[in-house]
């Protein structure tokens, strides 16, 4: 028996569905609101607002649970590498053994980046961030790769999702080489895609880069954590972008620019400037957490709190995790990843953060996995971004594939301006 809820309107009753998700997730079925009873709903930045059905990435924020296409983060992040989890979040399931090598050669394949395109990183400011230039890239491979006539629908958009994750992991090095004015290193079709990447980042004529296994697997795990995480601000970026029916670049290009901003995937860097603030002030922790608790203060403490987890997010714990396990093979420490343990610590017992369910989240330790092998900064949020490419690609296609697909357009209440007469320059104070 389908379940109901019932509006009472001017004496009128009103009946709409409830759907229920897999894992008991109930929802009230809206699209017919308007047209039945002329109501819309209002709620600002969507907190109780649905925009899809998606079969990709299950949360759940009171009980910290993450799991892609139902495999538990933990066990992903364990078990499992960045690509195969690119591949399970794309095609739904994982990859057999031929399927995983096919998918790895294609990465392999299309992993250079157009000649011509260096002249567009050569002629960004040295100052410029890199994730302003990653997004204007991506857009612009649009440009190079033009949508291919001579395959099959299904080979082409394999072959686009293939570019796309292979190419920004090389421009993304690219462009950091270039930003030093060192020589550009390409990749190499020996190298999984993560050893690549860190090849392309660090290896030099002067210098040979020494691949570190466990620096390795540390991305990896990195990039898994980041893959995917349901209708977040930036995935609801690529689907409402999507939803005019631009191509996928266009779509990717304006993701990379709302995971841009300090209080989403900016949050990583600032969360090291946060904890680099802290150390220059002597590593007094006190006057931080005041700011973060005085309403009348913009300041926040970065890394912490959530809009979906009101606990630990799951992503946290196993990046805790790993930071410890990389900074000890390496036989460090790292002063900033001490300051962001007390600061946990305090903020955890403190009434305030208690009574908000603030918690650390992704980024709150990431940024010290990123330190250890040696990432500058300002790429800490492309770092996020190509971690992300997955689950925005197969948010994309899901949406792609909607048979309901229709443009992304909400509605407003009004609250300006009644009717009034245009008032003639001459008549005006
Ligand atoms: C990501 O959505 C996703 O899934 C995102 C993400 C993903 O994988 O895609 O998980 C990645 O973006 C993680 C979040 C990274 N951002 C930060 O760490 C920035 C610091 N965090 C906050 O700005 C905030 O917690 C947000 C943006 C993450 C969530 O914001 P909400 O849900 O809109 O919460 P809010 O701003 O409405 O705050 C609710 C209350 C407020 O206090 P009151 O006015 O109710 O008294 O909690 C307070 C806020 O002041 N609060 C904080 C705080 N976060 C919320 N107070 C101090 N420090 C904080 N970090």
């Amino acid at each position: 028996m389908e379940q109901t809820v019932k509006i009472i309107l001017d004496g009128r009753t009103y009946e709409f569905p409830i759907i229920e998700g897999t894992e008991g997730e109930r929802a009230i079925d809206i699209r017919n609101l308007r047209k039945e009873t002329g109501l819309i709903t209002l709620d600002p930045s969507y907190p109780n607002t649905g925009s899809c059905k998606s079969s990709i990435t299950f949360m759940d924020g009171e009980r910290g649970i993450l799991r892609y296409r139902g495999i538990p983060i933990e066990q992903l992040a364990e078990q499992s590498s960045f690509t195969e989890t690119a591949y399970l979040l794309i095609n739904g399931e994982l990859p057999t053994r031929q399927e995983l090598n096919r998918f790895s050669v294609m990465l392999n394949d299309h992993s250079l980046v157009h000649e011509d395109m260096r002249h567009f990183f050569e002629n960004f400011p040295r100052r410029a961030h890199p994730m302003g230039i990653l997004s204007s890239m991506v857009n612009a491979l649009r440009a190079f790769y033009p949508e291919l006539q001579e395959r099959t629908e299904e080979e082409e958009i394999d072959i686009t999702f293939t570019r796309l994750l292979s190419k920004v992991r090389t421009m993304a090095a690219m462009s950091y080489k270039i930003s030093l004015g060192h020589r550009v290193v390409y990749p190499r079709y020996d190298l999984t895609y993560c050893a690549n990447f860190l090849n392309m980042m660090f290896d030099s004529p002067v210098r040979p880069y020494v691949i570190d296994p466990d620096l390795v697997q540390a991305l990896n795990v990195f990039w898994i954590l980041h893959a995917d995480h349901e209708q977040n601000c930036s995935t609801a970026a690529v689907r409402l972008v999507g939803s005019a029916r631009v191509n996928l670049y266009a779509a990717i290009s304006a993701g990379i620019c709302a995971l841009w901003g300090p209080l989403h995937g900016g949050a990583n860097q600032a969360v090291v400037e946060m904890l680099m603030e802290i150390q220059a002030a002597g590593g007094e922790l006190e006057p931080f957490l005041a700011r973060a608790k005085d309403r009348d203060d913009p300041f926040r403490l970065m890394g912490f709190g959530h809009r979906v987890y009101k606990t630990y997010d799951p992503r946290a714990k196993i990046m805790k995790r790993t930071a410890h396990r990389v900074l000890a093979k390496q036989k460090r420490r790292d002063p900033l990843l001490e300051i962001a343990l007390r600061l946990e610590e305090v903020a955890l017992t403190d009434p305030y953060f208690v009574e908000h369910n603030l918690y650390p989240n992704v980024d709150f330790y990431s940024g010290i996995v990123l330190r250890a092998m040696g990432i500058p900064l300002n790429m800490f949020p492309v770092m996020f971004a190509i971690g992300r490419l997955p689950g925005w690609i197969s948010q994309w296609k899901e949406s792609v594939d909607d048979p309901g697909w229709r443009v992304h357009r909400p509605r407003q209440i009004y609250v300006g301006q009644g009717k009034r007469d245009y008032v003639p320059l001459e008549q005006r104070g």
